[in-house]
């Protein structure tokens, strides 16, 4: 059956949401407070780099099946389900910024005068959805007749379509039978397709999201930590973590050693979980994270401080070099980017540092210059970073490059490049965690 859905904020995972709802063959209008967002939606096209996004943006606005207003006043009693799907940033404590879904449900709530589910998307602290559910009653003419429920999103940046499209579960987290029907309803394309489904009660559904991005997190922390164990003992964190990986119960993904994760979400998340841990009572929850933000952040000042040797210990004046950007391949997204961390640590300390990213687009600023190429970022260079595994770094030819640098020093932050090939053509190629010959 065709539902009539709203999704309330349309970045990074709104936008996504409601094209793939569209996908699903059902009406949807997606509401943003930002007129020129909602404008550049309208006309089939996206705001934010990401994979496949676009085309369905173009197909479903063209027939007329998606459309994007600022206007809670036409979602309101059209919608039969609501989403929410808006930012939910750190607060300087690190606790989530509710602000923009209280904003939201304040706008919504006295404009709803029937019977209505909505439906949280957003990564919120336990407890959350109970808040909201309240606040919606009370400020609704249709009071108790609104529900609440928690449908959290594990869409990766770079991959949302297909994560929405082709979900590795569905979480439904509910408190009654009306609000699960709907669910399945919605979610009728992937559910016949098998995607495993997990019932729950709201609090479990907030807490298998923050769960999920802690996990991930503590991933990449451990091989990172194996990764320093590594240099201390001169053993290669790659093929460790390959054969970790060989280990089904383990799994070989989130065990690649490097910079450390950024993004807009799993350092807010697991800041977010660490808070909500300790008003719990949960200490040993939140030393635990503690110890896996410690491991991360002590990545991007390793990888900083081993430029700053690999330069002779003073970039005063030097040169150099910054391949990537973005917090990860395959997005334009810079938010607690590890790469910019560490190019404003250099310049911080002396150094011209000159930044080459595919896509990202940084806002101009002090510390360093954006170039349009590598070549450019590349000339005159006295060390060169590797700090996002773009694929196109991977397929660099290391010969010419040579000829453009001071000195050919390239430190891998991502543990990507391929060895030998750098070596041979006359580089000193260094990587937290692995041995300087192959
Ligand atoms: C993450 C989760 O993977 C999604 O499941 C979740 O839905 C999303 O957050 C969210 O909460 O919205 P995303 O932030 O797009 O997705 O990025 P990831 O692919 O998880 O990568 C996070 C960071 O970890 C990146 O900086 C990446 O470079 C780093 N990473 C990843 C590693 O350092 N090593 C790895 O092995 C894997």
């Amino acid at each position: 059956m065709t539902l009539r859905l709203s999704v309330i904020g349309t970045n990074y995972l709104g936008a996504t949401h409601a094209v793939g709802l569209a996908e699903f063959g059902h009406h949807v209008i997606g509401v943003d407070i930002d007129p020129h967002r909602v404008k550049t939606l309208n006309s089939g096209q996206s705001h934010i780099f990401e994979i496949g996004l676009e085309p369905l943006l173009e197909r479903h606005t063209a027939t007329g099946r998606l459309r994007f207003t600022t206007d809670y006043s036409q979602i309101a009693d059209w919608a039969d389900v609501h989403f929410l799907a808006l930012g939910t940033p750190s607060a300087a404590s690190g606790a989530a910024d509710l602000s923009q879904l209280y904003a939201a449900v304040d706008t919504l709530a006295p404009l709803l005068t029937k019977a209505t589910l909505v439906v949280g998307k957003s990564t919120v602290p336990v407890g959350t959805a109970m808040q909201l559910e309240q606040r919606l009653r009370e400020g609704s003419p249709a009071g108790d007749a609104i529900e609440v429920a928690w449908n959290p999103e594990f869409l990766r940046e770079g991959h949302a379509v297909d994560d929405t499209l082709q979900p590795d579960r569905l979480v439904f987290g509910i408190h009654s039978q009306h609000a699960l029907e709907l669910l399945e309803e919605i979610y009728a394309i992937p559910l016949t397709e098998a995607t495993p489904v997990v019932r729950c009660d709201i609090a479990t559904a907030e807490l298998i999201k923050a769960a999920a991005n802690s996990f991930l997190a503590t991933k990449i922390s451990f091989i990172n930590a194996m990764a320093r164990m590594c240099q201390a003992a001169g053993g290669d964190v790659s093929l460790l973590a390959d054969a970790l990986g060989y280990d089904k119960r383990i799994g070989r993904e989130f065990l690649s050693a490097g910079l450390g994760f950024g993004g807009g979400c799993l350092p807010k998340d697991i800041a977010a979980l660490a808070v909500r841990a300790r008003e719990l009572g949960v200490y040993e929850l939140s030393d635990f994270i503690a110890s896996v933000e410690a491991i991360n952040d002590r990545q991007r000042t390793e990888l900083a401080e081993l430029a700053i040797g690999q330069a002779g210990g003073d970039v005063h004046g030097k040169r150099i070099a910054v391949l990537g950007a973005a917090f990860k391949p395959g997005t334009d997204d810079t938010r607690n980017s590890p790469a910019l961390t560490v190019a404003d640590y250099l310049h911080a300390c002396g150094a011209e540092v000159r930044i080459y990213d595919p896509q990202a687009h940084l806002q101009p600023r002090e510390g360093f210059t954006q170039v349009a190429s590598i070549e450019q970022a590349m000339l005159g260079a006295d060390v060169v970073l590797h700090l996002t595994e773009w694929p196109e770094f991977r397929q660099l030819d290391p010969q010419p490059l040579g000829e453009l640098v001071k000195s050919k020093i390239i430190i891998d932050g991502r543990l990507k490049l391929h060895g030998p090939t750098w070596i041979n053509a006359g580089w000193k190629l260094v990587q937290i965690g692995r041995p300087e010959t192959f």
